[in-house]
């Protein structure tokens, strides 16, 4: 059924293994939709890497751009995000190597926000403000689901508080979408004081996973899942799914896309080059 798909045979879609990528869709296809969940990445996965040729922030980014951020503060942030991105996306490293680094950046900019003073009450207007957008084609994926009662895991190494506001503005904060996140933490004035929880960075999304069983109870019964993401730390989102029947793993290649081509075709089923759509909504109109 894959070559009926013309969503898939556009020159922006790669697959190392389309006959077992048939497999997975036809057995996930067979089971039904309530055997079905989905677990997604948010920053540059749900949202555009870029618009126009530009850009789109992350969550995070929504929050370093903004009027809340002194201006000495935004070039901090700036020259964090110019020292460690580039090491997030260096395919010479080992996610090892990445490990601690990452941790120092996300430790670095909770500090630099938690300094910032942020209220709570400011967060819907510079969400507003801000150049965030879903992908193309988001309404129909986030209704989709909703309409089957398929649970929507959205697992974020980005700001929970951000991103929630980001979806609910899009008005599609559906009951079955749940967000895993870093999830601030204010004080009784409405003011940042911390951030909740172990910190997620992009890198420790398994130990995550594993963690949230007592969410993951909640859909045991849920032994197919469709994973979305971008990086190649988002392959591990599932580890914390039990009796896991079928994984089908859509990756967005946005950046670096020569330097990793061949490392996200080796693990993910399907690659979107550059691609801004959300076209897996083609898959999902398949599984009904
Ligand atoms: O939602 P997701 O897990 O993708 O969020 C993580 C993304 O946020 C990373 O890809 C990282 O590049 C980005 N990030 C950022 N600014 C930070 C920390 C992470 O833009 N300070
Ligand atoms: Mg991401």
């Amino acid at each position: 059924c894959l070559q009926q798909i013309a969503e898939m045979s556009k020159a922006t879609v790669h697959m190392k293994d389309p006959e077992h990528l048939e497999q997975i869709l036809e057995s996930i296809k067979d089971s039904g939709p309530n055997t079905l969940q989905v677990i997604s990445d948010f920053d540059m996965t749900l949202t555009r890497f870029a618009y126009n040729g530009k850009r789109c922030p992350t969550s995070h980014n929504v929050l370093d751009n903004s009027k809340l951020i002194s201006k000495t503060c935004q070039a901090e942030m700036k020259n964090l995000l110019n020292t460690y991105y580039p090491i997030e996306i260096d395919s010479t490293r080992s996610i090892e190597e990445k490990l601690p680094l990452m941790v120092e950046w996300w430790t670095k900019v909770h500090n630099l926000l938690i300094e910032q003073k942020i209220r709570k009450d400011q967060l819907t207007a510079v969400v507003k403000e801000s150049n965030v957008i879903l992908r193309e084609g988001y309404q129909l994926f986030f209704h989709h689901l909703h309409e089957l009662d398929i649970p929507l895991l959205i697992f974020s190494a980005g700001v929970g508080d951000v991103l929630e506001e980001v979806i609910r503005q899009a008005g599609v904060l559906h009951p079955n979408v749940k967000v895993f996140s870093n999830y601030m933490d204010f004080d009784e004035s409405g003011v940042l004081q911390d951030f909740k929880g172990e910190l997620i960075h992009v890198y420790n999304k398994r130990e995550g996973a594993l963690l949230n069983t007592q969410h993951f109870q909640e859909i045991q019964s849920r032994h197919n899942v469709m994973l979305l993401g971008d990086s190649l730390g988002d392959l591990t989102m599932a580890d914390g799914v039990q009796d896991l029947q079928n994984i089908l793993k859509i990756g967005y290649l946005n950046d670096k896309v020569e330097e990793r081509k061949q490392s996200y075709l080796d693990s993910y089923d399907i690659v979107l080059e550059r691609d801004e759509s959300m076209d897996v909504n083609s898959l999902l109109r398949e599984i009904r």
